[in-house]
């Protein structure tokens, strides 16, 4: 018999447990901030259906299709956030959504209000990155990186748009060839 064993004591095995258990945790509180940005997600996907429509009320097909793939954008990054929550462990509580703007002026108005928007939620994912950071969640600070990248793309884009609008404003030749532009946008993650 050796003086001492190599072999872990059942003791040691269950404490080793429970440390792994506690680090995985996803706490309270995150996951209420995992939830309120699920929302905030399927809130914007609200907001680009909402853009989508006008533009096609307005007979603008290109700037229509457009938004629509943002629509699916966002309902791509709600998907990510709702997965995350239940592989976490988490539980996933959807809420209504709030009626969304409908009436703009024009197509600079639009894309103002979206980057508006897109700039409420850059600010509300850096909230939630500083939170995974104070509470140590490393597996959510991690997770969360990708939407970092994903709203400088989203607030570049949308200024790129609003730039070029501005200088066509006044011409309609200018209009239907940035509505021929967008409309040529391919969808990167297609609803089913
Ligand atoms: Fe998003
Ligand atoms: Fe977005």
């Amino acid at each position: 018999m050796p003086p001492y064993s190599r072999e872990p004591t059942a003791t040691a095995i269950y404490w080793l447990g429970h440390y792994i258990l506690e680090l995985e945790m996803l706490s309270k509180s995150l996951e209420d901030a995992l939830n309120t940005q699920l929302h905030l997600e399927f809130e914007s996907s609200y907001v680009y259906l909402s853009m989508s429509a006008w533009f096609e009320w307005k007979n603008m097909l290109g700037f229509a299709k457009w938004m629509n793939i943002q629509r699916d954008e966002e309902q791509f990054h709600a998907s990510k956030f709702y997965h995350f929550i239940l592989d976490r462990g988490g539980q996933v509580k959807l809420q209504s959504l709030q009626q969304p703007r409908w009436e703009w002026d024009g197509p600079i108005q639009v894309f103002e209000a979206a980057l508006e928007h897109e700039m409420l939620v850059t600010k509300s994912i850096h909230q939630l990155v500083d939170q995974a950071m104070e509470e140590r969640d490393h597996a959510g600070f991690t997770f969360l990186q990708w939407f970092i990248t994903e709203q400088v793309e989203e607030e570049a884009t949308l200024t790129a748009i609003i730039d070029q609008l501005r200088m066509v404003q006044e011409s309609q030749s200018g209009m239907f060839l940035m509505d021929k532009e967008l409309g040529a946008r391919a969808a990167e993650h297609p609803m089913p």
